[in-house]
């Protein structure tokens, strides 16, 4: 019935796809940060540098560092009256609902200061993203738990900040865990950019029309937030909960392998990452190190080895390369550090907005127009209104 109506393949989408900032060898498991390994940056580099380089090129001179800790210093406090926005949402909301409300809102605060045509508004847009993300998310968090809400102190590294703005409570002096700390700021490196994955295009595709930056970082968000994308760190906590023991994961791979069965093994496969993706790797280190270090045991992670060693013998997910991906682990170390499991996907778009921001700026210096990718219509050829049919 649905005959194809004339589709050119010839005719290009006119999405512009074309960028400088990540590189990803899906088949030798390879993600390179504007050249740089990503294993190298989440061993040697903090996330404030990450940022700077993703959106500007290259790794800032020591100057160049502390002119943007500068800015980043001076814009990571929330206008009181974004405040006032968290309490329009219920107690429960969960925090993403939270951040695409109020990063949208942003767009009210600073639309009039702001002329995307000039670089240095572009630039401290920018800035304003990434450093009022930490409190943004921390807010919604406090809110939820009917604390008062928490502001940055500019003595303390970007990744403490956050920390002591989820964690901290008023009547005491909040002390950062340097090891969790820097467990959770190679978190956000691993986390900041991934080429054009379905959250980033839609950044990109909004930007395209000439959107506000604040509008497109709200409508990256929306989309991060489904299972099949940032939702999966949440997702997996949930399926390794349900496993419930290491005896129970023969039925979870069955059951991931029955075609009639809609259940998959969240927080493996890849839509690019036919190898292992290398952000896994560093996280389940990063699990192990700061489990150990807080004395603490996770019965999940070992029923997370423990899956991944049996998947990675199984001729389904050996056939289809199907392996942890960045979501595999990233729960289970979050978790150790004290984040609710709503939280997980709001720390994921909290680091996610260096990269998103930095594809926003790269497409604000093309000028190559509105984004308008092609579809392939499958839909009824040409018909005419029944002439027997009444008209209305
Ligand atoms: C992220 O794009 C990015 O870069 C995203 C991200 C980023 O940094 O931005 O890396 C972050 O989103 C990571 C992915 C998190 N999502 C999950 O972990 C959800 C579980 N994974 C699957 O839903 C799936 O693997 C996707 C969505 C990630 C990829 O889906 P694809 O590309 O459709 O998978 P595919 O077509 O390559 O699958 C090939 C086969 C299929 O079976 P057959 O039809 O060939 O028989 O593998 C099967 C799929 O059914 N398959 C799985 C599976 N993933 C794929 N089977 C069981 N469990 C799975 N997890």
């Amino acid at each position: 019935r649905h005959g194809l109506l004339a589709y050119d393949p010839g005719f290009r989408s006119t999405a512009s796809t074309k960028s400088a900032i990540t590189f990803v060898d899906g088949d030798k498991g390879m993600l390179l940060y504007r050249g740089y390994p990503i294993e190298e940056l989440a061993e040697r580099s903090d996330f404030v540098e990450v940022a700077y380089l993703l959106m500007n090129g290259e790794l800032p001179t020591p100057a160049q560092r502390a002119e943007f800790d500068l800015l980043i210093g001076q814009h990571n406090l929330l206008h009181e009256q974004v405040l006032s926005f968290y309490r329009g949402f219920r107690r429960d909301a969960h925090p993403m609902a939270v951040m695409v409300g109020v990063v949208g809102a942003l767009s009210a605060f600073y639309h009039d200061v702001m002329d995307i045509r000039n670089p240095e508004d572009r630039s401290r847009a920018a800035v304003r993203l990434i450093a009022k993300m930490p409190m943004l998310a921390a807010a919604s968090y406090t809110y939820s738990m009917g604390r008062p809400v928490r502001y940055p102190n500019n003595r303390l590294d970007y990744a403490s900040n956050f920390q002591q703005m989820m964690f901290g409570i008023p009547s005491e002096e909040y002390v950062p865990d340097p090891v969790v700390a820097r467990a959770l700021d190679i978190i956000f490196i691993l986390h900041a950019d991934h080429e054009q994955n379905a959250s980033t295009s839609t950044v990109r595709l909004a930007a395209s029309s000439g959107a506000n930056p604040f509008a497109c970082i709200a409508a990256g968000i929306a989309s991060l937030w489904g299972p099949a994308h940032g939702g999966a760190n949440e997702a997996v906590l949930k399926m390794l909960t349900d496993i419930g023991s290491v005896d129970n994961i023969p039925k979870a791979i069955a059951r991931a392998k029955d075609k009639n069965d809609p259940f998959r093994l969240m927080g493996f496969g890849h839509r690019i990452y036919k190898n292992f993706d290398p952000r896994s790797r560093v996280i389940q280190g990063q699990a192990r190190k700061v489990l150990a270090h807080l004395g603490k045991k996770d019965p999940l992670l070992e029923i997370a080895v423990r899956l991944e060693e049996i998947a990675l013998q199984d001729e389904y997910f050996i056939e289809r390369k199907l392996y942890p991906n960045v979501d595999f682990y990233s729960g289970i170390l979050l978790r150790a550090m004290g984040f609710p499991m709503n939280m997980f996907t709001a720390v994921f778009a909290l680091a996610r907005t260096a990269g998103w921001v930095s594809h926003w700026l790269e497409l604000q210096q093309e000028s190559h127009g509105i984004d308008r990718p092609r579809q392939l219509y499958v839909g009824p050829t040409l018909r005419h209104y029944p002439a027997e049919r009444a008209p209305r």
